[in-house]
């Protein structure tokens, strides 16, 4: 089903600085790295209903094996925490309603920076966490802030000056946008903390929009009594956002030194805005900048070390109750979703490995609705239709991000196949029968039946004997009947 011939291109990588030694070789991984998320949706597009050409266009995507590895073989690759963040930063960016790719650049620039001031190493890890993480307190947070996704950060840590904000704030709604910033500030240094990063990345986590001359944030200190990685981070987001606002390419190379080092004194520290300025002015760093090839290259540097299992399970399962916050689930729920589609895996003959991965990929299969607007996922009552079709592209969210990551290509197939039904009505490729991949059918089980056995903002929690009734019922439309009597004697009862 899933065939992957393909070995890894290995070739060589110029985006860094020759000074800092990070020229290197990398793995570009499986083939299909990129394929689908430097396309990623806009905002707009998010909220658009999908028409039948572009559901055939996504069937016909999701009908191409050589797409996708196949993981049987390998089970779980050996992962760093950095190659996975990579990844997975482009899920904060669609919570935060930013361009695709912010959370990367943010942290190309703030790795070249660092390295430009011959910081220590460790320190530059921290940096790079720091930078990717720096808005995870909003992908968290079931009750994002009401202001502006895409222009609040900008009104805080862009260029403009206290009377450009307070112009751009709605009457009344000032209080609201402080809140919001401190709330989620707040919020994602307690996440990064419970990810085992420390102080350094926490702190600048909880100080990324904290201003040079102490302002930016309930309780913020001046920049000069900030550690030096919270300015880099603080730095990095605030250059980024510029470049983001500035459009072309042509016009931010001319223009980016002389408006890097006007946000220095007040916004950023004064000297890190003199040496940005002065790599602002070479081409090295513009190429690594806008090359295609940046989300491969910050996840070759494995920033944070090799996991092994139960690192790895641990570090998913933190990540997983992000995306409950997000849903306003209860934490764990993923968690445990993840160990019963491990355990009915086993049940269905599949090898350890195999069972292993299927846990990965449940433990992710929801990370495509921190694109989608909370308050749909949230809503008790109907959804409307172009509401439904926002929230149906969440299995196309979580696929584009999780093919991203080497090895992680079959994981990313049965993701992006969760909510498809044996009758062809599922979403979002309307595969049918044998074309909707076992693993995928595990796992929008366990997640049904945790569903049916969970209270719901419409309705309260069956037990596990009327879950598995209303599951019987599906048996032949939704789900393989086969699959569906092994998961029963796994499921019913089932103890996480
Ligand atoms: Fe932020
Ligand atoms: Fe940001
Ligand atoms: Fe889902």
């Amino acid at each position: 089903m899933c065939p992957g011939d393909g070995q890894p291109d290995t070739y060589t990588l110029r985006l860094f600085p020759i000074s800092a030694g990070l020229h290197r070789s990398v793995s570009a991984g499986s083939r299909n790295h990129g394929r689908y998320s430097r396309y990623g949706p806009s905002p707009g597009e998010r909220r658009t209903m999908a028409s039948k050409a572009q559901i055939q266009t996504v069937k016909a995507d999701f009908l191409d094996p050589s797409l996708y590895d196949d993981a049987g073989l390998s089970g779980v690759p050996r992962l760093s925490r950095g190659t996975i963040l990579a990844a997975l930063s482009r899920a904060f960016d669609l919570a935060e309603g930013r361009r695709p790719g912010h959370a990367q650049r943010v942290a190309y620039i703030g790795v070249f920076l660092a390295s430009e001031l011959g910081l220590e190493a460790q320190r530059v890890e921290d940096v790079f966490f720091g930078c990717l993480l720096h808005d995870i307190g909003m992908a968290a947070s079931s009750q994002p802030p009401k202001m502006d996704g895409s222009r609040g950060s900008r009104i805080i840590s862009g260029r403009s000056g206290a009377a450009d904000v307070l112009s751009q704030v709605p009457p009344g709604g000032w209080t609201q946008v402080v809140a919001a910033i401190a709330q989620h500030c707040d919020l994602g240094s307690k996440i990064v903390r419970k990810m085992g990063f420390g102080e350094p990345v926490a702190r600048a986590v909880a100080s990324h929009h904290d201003c040079w001359d102490g302002s930016g944030r309930p309780g913020a200190q001046p920049g000069d009594r900030a550690p030096i990685v919270a300015r880099i981070v603080a730095l990095s987001d605030r250059v980024e956002s510029m470049i983001d606002a500035e459009g072309s390419p042509l016009l931010v190379r001319r223009r980016g030194p002389a408006l890097v080092k006007e946000m220095g004194g007040s916004e950023i520290d004064p000297e890190l805005a003199g040496k940005m300025a002065e790599i602002a002015e070479r081409d090295d760093f513009w190429l690594g900048f806008y090359d295609n090839d940046l989300p491969a290259a910050l996840m070759s540097l494995n920033y944070g070390g090799m996991m092994n299992r139960d690192e790895l399970f641990d570090f998913l399962g933190v990540m997983s109750d992000v995306v409950d916050g997000r849903n306003g689930r209860e934490q764990g729920r993923g968690r445990r979703v993840a160990e019963l589609a491990r355990r009915v895996a086993l049940t269905c003959d599949m090898t350890e490995r195999r069972a292993d991965l299927v846990r990965v990929a449940a433990l992710l299969q929801d990370v495509g609705t921190l694109g989608v607007p909370a308050h749909f996922l949230s809503k008790p009552d109907i959804l409307s239709v172009d509401e439904m079709a926002s929230v149906q592209l969440h299995p196309v969210y979580a696929r584009d991000i999780l093919s991203e990551i080497p090895g992680l290509g079959a994981a990313a197939w049965w993701v992006g196949c969760h909510h498809e039904r044996i009758d062809g009505k599922g979403y979002p490729g309307m595969l049918e029968g044998a074309e909707v991949p076992a693993e995928a059918q595990i796992i929008g089980m366990s997640e049904a039946f945790d569903a049916l056995t969970s209270d719901r903002p419409y309705r309260r929690a069956m037990s596990q004997a009327d879950a598995v009734e209303v599951m019987r019922g599906l048996a032949g439309t939704r789900f393989d009947p086969y699959l569906l009597a092994r998961f029963e004697s796994v499921a019913y009862p089932f103890e996480a």
